[in-house]
């Protein structure tokens, strides 16, 4: 077993977190959670999108957003881009980083950025390598890693080879999207010995949806197999608009509880990224979905009592 001693969770809150809400939340308070994120120790954050503001509304005002943040040097921003529109506006906004993302099944790639697989890897060449050309970080997603919403399940062989020519095309790092939160932890195992034997572990990160509550188990599978990037949301927030049925992000704040307990470093301050967690909760008028921010709090409220 080679459980890394350090895990570096990257943030997906204000993109997948809130692409998925029905309630829009202001420029300000998104700056606001953006900051509260990093205060807590967060240094990957995926702050927006530049997708069609049609399709996924929530992520319209990326470019708002990103204007008045002012990240200290620690702290990297990335932003999804679909397309060379999406990264012109990123460089224009000055985001360390963008993602492409890309799915392993044609049905989910369809619904979800209108084109195949194969059309979608042409479409992110250029993008890819453009992005590169001006000094960004590319990261590359494949959803469905473990299950399709379209297609149900889904090789990891197929997986795998998209990895490759994501690696391939310049992505510095693959997250593996379980979408649809269906995998189990011999399943997300077996899916990364397949993968790693076209891409190396230290470039591949998880991204677990926890819709039949198997992400943290999967997660804690994925370290024991030597991954140490690991997606998470405040709140447990977050779910696809073309994924039906899609359960939120697993929360960051569980993640940051098992690995801290664990002896896992992340950087992270629990009690802050808590204290976030509330405050886009009670902007969203939505329950906290961390079962650790909610004993946490149950627990702030029975000191305040005493
Ligand atoms: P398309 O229909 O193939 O292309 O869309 P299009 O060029 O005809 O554009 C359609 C409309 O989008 C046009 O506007 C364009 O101007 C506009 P309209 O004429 O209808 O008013 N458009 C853009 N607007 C802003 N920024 C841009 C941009 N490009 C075109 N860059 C496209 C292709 C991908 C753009 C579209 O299908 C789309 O935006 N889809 C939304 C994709 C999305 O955001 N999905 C959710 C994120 S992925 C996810 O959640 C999974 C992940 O978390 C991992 C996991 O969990 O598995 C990452
Ligand atoms: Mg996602």
């Amino acid at each position: 077993m080679s459980i890394p001693q350090r895990v570096r969770i990257v943030e997906v809150g204000p993109r997948d977190g809130l692409q998925n809400e029905s309630v829009l939340l202001p420029v300000e308070a998104k700056i606001a959670l953006i900051e509260k994120l990093a205060a807590a120790g967060l240094r990957d954050i995926e702050a927006g999108s530049f997708v069609s503001a049609k399709r996924v509304p929530q992520m319209a005002d990326t470019k708002a957003v990103l204007a008045r943040l002012r990240p200290p040097p620690h702290v990297h921003f990335s932003v999804l881009v679909p397309n060379m529109r999406g990264l012109d506006e990123a460089l224009a906004c000055g985001v360390r980083g963008v993602a492409v993302f890309a799915a392993a099944t044609d049905g989910f790639s369809k619904e979800n950025i209108g084109c195949s697989i194969a059309e979608s890897l042409a479409r992110y060449a250029p993008v890819v390598e453009a992005a590169i050309g001006a000094g960004l970080e590319v990261r590359g997603y494949i959803s469905c890693a473990l299950g399709c919403p379209y297609e149900g399940e889904v090789a990891p062989r197929a997986v795998a080879t998209l990895a490759r020519d994501l690696a391939a095309l310049g992505c510095h790092e693959i997250s593996l999207g379980d979408t649809i939160g269906v995998g189990a932890p011999l399943q997300a195992r077996r899916l990364l010995e397949e993968v790693g034997r076209d891409v190396p572990l230290a470039q591949i990160a998880v991204h677990f949806h926890d819709t039949y509550g198997q992400a943290l188990a999967n997660i804690f599978a994925s370290l024991e197999m030597g991954v140490s990037v690991v997606d998470a949301s405040v709140a447990g927030l977050g779910g696809c608009p073309f994924a039906p049925g899609a359960g939120g992000n697993v929360a960051t704040e569980d993640v940051v509880y098992m690995l801290d307990r664990s002896g896992i470093e992340t950087g992270v301050d629990l009690a802050t990224l808590i204290d976030a967690g509330v405050y886009v909760c009670e902007r969203l008028g939505r329950e906290n979905q961390s079962r650790v921010a909610r004993a946490l709090l149950a627990g702030r409220r029975r000191d305040h009592r005493a």
